[in-house]
């Protein structure tokens, strides 16, 4: 079992890894032309989080129901619908049992969260077990497109803290844990147990706009994932050294600049 609860992300998800306005109902949209969902088509949302994704799903009256191993990243999700609806929500561990009835779903949506999980084979059978025969599994990542052209300038801020981790001894790629499952892995399971699947390019987004100084101040508030597990000694004097690096030696540090993202599916029928 492995689960990577974002509890201390809460007060700060929204601002950082939320969408402009009308993504996410672009999103909506281009999944239910995916999929051909309509109102009586019954979608579960596997780490729904603070329902970045799932609100306009569940505002437009989708029978829509929600899992996260975080009771707190739930929490945020009914203040924002203000009554308007009443969202399903479960607490569970999606790489260990799902707490639903064998095949009672039509639509099974994972977002943003199958690149840390480790035991993903497992989340993958028990999507399969609550699916009905022919319904729909989607694996979404968001990830650079081919044609992105030159990185925005804060993308520097990530190779400067890479360096300094490596000069002080930590592999920053072994943090991200970049074991977890590729594309091609997750066809060649999926294939292996039956599945009709493809992937696609769902969608193409603008980010909000971030500057180099935003992202080391996000760094240093400990705001990704792959820096909670950094012992705090460590932790501090990378800080330092990065906040050094930004007054002496990055460019532009305070002009925001933004970057194309693509919402890539896995698309699998059982
Ligand atoms: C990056 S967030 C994505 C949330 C949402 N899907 C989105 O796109 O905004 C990852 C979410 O996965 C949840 N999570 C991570 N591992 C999990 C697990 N094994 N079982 C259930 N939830 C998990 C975290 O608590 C967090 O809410």
């Amino acid at each position: 079992m492995t689960t990577v609860n974002y509890d201390r992300a809460v007060s700060y998800y929204d601002d950082t890894r939320g969408f402009r306005p009308g993504v996410s109902e672009r999103y909506r949209e281009a999944v239910l032309k995916l999929t051909g969902a309509d109102a009586g088509t019954r979608i579960l949302e596997l780490a729904i989080g603070t329902g970045v994704i799932g609100l306009p799903f569940i505002a437009a009256g989708h029978s829509y129901v929600g899992v996260d191993i975080s009771r707190g990243m739930m929490r945020q999700i009914a203040p924002k619908l203000a009554g308007r609806a009443d969202p399903r929500l479960a607490q569970a561990d999606i790489t260990v049992a799902l707490p639903f009835a064998t095949v009672s779903f039509d639509l099974v949506q994972a977002i943003r969260v199958f690149h840390m999980l480790v035991d993903w084979r497992a989340c993958i059978d028990e999507a399969r077990r609550v699916l009905k025969p022919g319904g729909h599994l989607l694996i979404v990542e968001h990830q650079a497109p081919a044609d992105q052209g030159d990185p925005p300038p804060w993308a520097l801020v990530q190779g400067k803290w890479d360096a300094i981790l490596k000069e002080l001894g930590v592999d920053s790629g072994g943090l991200r844990n970049d074991l977890y499952p590729t594309e091609a892995i997750l066809l060649r399971y999926l294939r292996s147990i039956s599945a009709d699947t493809r992937a696609i390019d769902l969608l193409i987004y603008r980010e909000l706009p971030v500057s180099c100084r935003t992202m080391v101040e996000r760094r240093a508030q400990r705001m990704f994932r792959s820096d909670w597990a950094l012992p705090e000694p460590i932790y501090r004097l990378a800080t330092r050294m990065l906040y050094e690096w930004l007054e002496r030696d990055c460019p532009n540090a305070d002009a925001p600049a933004e970057r194309r993202m693509l919402f890539r599916a896995i698309i699998a029928r059982f």
